[in-house]
């Protein structure tokens, strides 16, 4: 990894689905990067990831944010503003996977994902612009390499909310570009976090096969870790990023340049 910078020297950044997987990298990526982080999630170890930014000098506050309450989307903005006196970076990380296709999934399975990777993503934006506006900051969506084609054939909810932050993402860069915000989507390949543990790690047949689907699909033929994606996000959030709005990143070996 290149040498740490500092460009996040003075600025505060809100992170949801913080405790673990991609979004605990981007916390400490962001932290280490001199930014101060509001590392949100579900419960779970998000205030381990807060001590472990403490521990190295950092500075993070911990609060519970399912990001599919408007509610607590106010009040964890509210406070970060209070904690920290400004928010500069927005990064809308969190979000949960279904594998089952066009005719196995259930409406409750579809709302279930539509509510926390697509609203969750919307009300995050929505909440946060007005202190985003002021200080002509940045939106980070992560979507996927799934937000851009069609797959293998299933996971059709997860494909039409990872589509929906895609778009999303362009259209909110549209409306912001001339107050100073710029708005970018991340989209991961493959990337071991928990979240794909389950499907990719065990020691069964379709395990086996969906390791063999994943590494014959990558063009470098691995999956990817968390932290190079954290590096992508810290990226578009940073002003290394100044002239790209409504522009999509991605961190996928290969997956996409078929
Ligand atoms: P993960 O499952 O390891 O972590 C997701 C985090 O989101 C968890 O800490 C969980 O508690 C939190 N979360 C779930 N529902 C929530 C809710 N309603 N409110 C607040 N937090 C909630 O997943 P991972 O792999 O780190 O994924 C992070 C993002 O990256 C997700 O949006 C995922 O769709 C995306 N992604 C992941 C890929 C992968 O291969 N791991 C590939 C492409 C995209």
């Amino acid at each position: 990894m290149s040498d740490v910078t500092r460009r996040f020297r003075g600025k505060v950044a809100l992170v949801t689905g913080g405790a673990r997987g991609i979004g605990k990298a981007v916390c400490k990526r962001l932290a280490r990067e001199g930014c101060a982080v509001v590392v949100t999630d579900l419960d779970g170890e998000g205030m381990e990831v807060v001590e472990a930014i403490r521990a190295a000098d950092g500075h993070a506050l911990y609060m519970h944010l399912d990001v599919t309450s408007e509610a607590q989307w106010r009040q964890t903005v509210e406070r970060a503003v209070a904690t920290f006196g400004h928010l500069d970076v927005l990064v809308n990380n969190a979000g949960i996977a279904r594998l089952d296709d066009v005719e196995t999934e259930t409406l409750e399975g579809f709302e279930q994902v539509t509510r926390v990777n697509q609203l969750g993503v919307w009300l995050g934006m929505k909440t946060s612009l007005a202190q985003l506006r002021a200080t002509k900051g940045a939106i980070v969506n992560v979507s996927s390499i799934y937000g851009a084609g069609g797959g293998n054939g299933t996971a059709i909810a997860y494909h039409a909310s990872k589509g929906a932050v895609r778009l999303m993402t362009k259209n909110v860069a549209i409306r912001v570009a001339k107050e100073g915000v710029r708005v970018n989507s991340v989209h991961p390949g493959f990337i071991d976090t928990p979240m794909i543990a389950p499907f990719i790690k065990g020691s069964d047949e379709a395990a086996a096969k969906f390791r063999a689907y994943v590494e014959t699909m990558t063009p470098m033929g691995h999956v990817g870790t968390p932290e190079e994606v954290a590096a992508a996000v810290a990226f578009l959030a940073s002003d290394d990023a100044s002239y790209m709005t409504g522009s999509e990143l991605y961190v996928d070996g290969g997956w996409t340049a078929w």
